[in-house]
């Protein structure tokens, strides 16, 4: 693999662009050095970069394209649409059917509002909870990485350049699994929590009773519950990780795997919520996500698309079959590897992570990036394990050799010390205080 007109951009894309990319997971600091591909185009599971590089890719779009790139039903479907206009004055007829399309997906949910980032459907969530209950905190999962860009939610992240304290104070969080930890912020802050906010599964699993407690925490402390669905949304389940696990949520967000990629995100839940956003009701007003291009149309076309192939074909079986495949070649190749306890394999298999563990067992990013490194060179790119509906049973075996490849280096890495096998600087997590 050769990166030269890749590292050759950098500098443009850096003197432009802050972070020299548009969303800090994509950036460069997040790849071994002089190993960051600049794409120009996706096919399926594969892209190519503008050395001409092919990689089979995961994580695509940010976990937001389960299908594949350029994936025909759903690029088909936003170019007819486009033809006939992108955005009007008063709402189209798209607008209805999109939301008759998405809700017949989550029978428990009454409404939907569609806007372009998972970041604005979540924060729509905590702004209804606010107005619904009259209270200022909301209570998030501590363990969760990202909610929003927004203050609420940043303001408590690694990264909170720029968010006043007030605004950071209002934001509390508990542990998941952990509901005495959820119960005392109730007790500590007795009537001010209006919203509880937690995905429903990250690498680690929902312990029995964990959601039907939080529910019923809820119910009795007077607090909204938000489930955010932007990564488990359409991946999980058909109906969401709340199908699947059976959750009950009042509000849910979706994003991501709605639309394939496209710009599509979704606020949804219960009426009683739901309808302070709109007008039939003698409630103060709440302004719930009203923005310019919130219902363009090709957006909600793809979104459609991407439905109707969610329920005329077996994706969510093949992300899940096709992640097992991935992660039960991986697993049996550390173990030959003898790395097994450094490069866990983790999370549900429509959706995998691999960990990066150091001699002494603690996460290590300069093996993380040695990781990446070995397999960049080999073709493979990805920050994750991320399937989509598009990686073949092919694509996956090779994604196997070529990490058992790179597992053989770690071995020796860790043997023999890894300033001898790793070439540049190591990653850095995305979301940190400083440069
Ligand atoms: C769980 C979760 N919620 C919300 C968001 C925000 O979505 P967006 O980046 O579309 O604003 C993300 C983004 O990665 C996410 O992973």
């Amino acid at each position: 693999m050769n990166f030269t007109e890749s590292n050759t951009l950098r500098e443009r894309f850096h003197r432009l662009i802050p972070g020299g990319a548009h969303t800090y997971a994509k950036g460069d600091d997040q790849y071994p050095e002089n190993m960051a591909p600049i794409i120009v185009r996706g096919h399926g599971c594969r892209v190519w970069d503008v050395d001409g590089n092919e990689f089979i890719e995961y994580g695509s779009g940010l976990r937001a394209v389960t299908l594949g790139h350029a994936y025909p039903p759903v690029i088909e479907a936003a170019r007819r649409q486009l033809d006939l206009g992108a955005n009007f004055v008063r709402p189209a007829m798209i607008e209805l059917e999109c939301a008759e399309s998405f809700l017949s997906f989550l029978p428990k949910a009454d409404m939907v509002k569609f806007c372009k980032d998972g970041s604005d459907a979540v924060s729509g969530a905590i702004k209804l909870a606010r107005a619904h209950t009259g209270r200022d905190m909301v209570a998030i999962c501590g363990n969760h990485p990202f909610f929003s860009v927004d203050d609420w939610a940043i303001g408590v992240s690694g990264m909170p350049g720029g968010v006043p304290t007030v605004t950071r104070s209002l934001t509390l969080k508990f542990n998941y699994n952990d509901l005495p930890s959820l119960k005392a912020l109730f007790d500590e802050h007795p009537g001010r929590i209006a919203a509880v906010l937690l995905e429903a599964e990250k690498e680690t699993s929902p312990a029995p009773g964990f959601f039907d407690g939080l529910r019923t925490l809820c119910n009795r402390y007077g607090a909204v519950f938000v489930l955010d669905e932007m990564i488990t949304g359409f991946r999980w389940h058909i109906g969401g990780a709340q199908t699947y696990y059976g959750i009950e949520p009042d509000l849910s967000t979706f994003g991501k795997a709605l639309a394939n990629g496209f710009s599509v995100s979704a606020l949804t839940g219960k009426r009683e919520l739901m309808r302070l956003g709109g007008f039939d009701h003698d409630q103060e007003r709440v302004f719930l996500l009203s923005t310019t291009h919130g219902a363009e149309t090709h957006g909600l076309a793809a979104a459609m698309a991407t439905m109707q192939v969610y329920r005329n074909e077996p994706v969510i079986d093949t992300l899940w079959q096709r992640g097992r495949r991935l992660s039960d070649g991986l697993r049996a190749a550390a173990v030959r590897a003898n790395v097994t306890e450094y490069v866990p394999i983790l999370g549900q298999p429509c959706c995998l992570v691999f960990g990066s563990r150091d001699l002494q067992g603690q996460p290590s990013q300069p093996f993380r990036t040695l990781l990446m490194q070995e397999t960049l060179r080999r073709g493979v790119l990805g920050t994750s394990l991320v399937v989509n509906y598009s990686h073949s049973e092919d694509d996956i075996d090779r994604t196997i050799e070529v990490f058992s490849e790179a597992f053989v280096i770690y071995r020796r890495a860790l043997d023999e010390g890894i300033d001898k096998y790793l070439c540049g600087r190591p990653v850095k997590p995305a979301i940190r205080p400083f440069a």
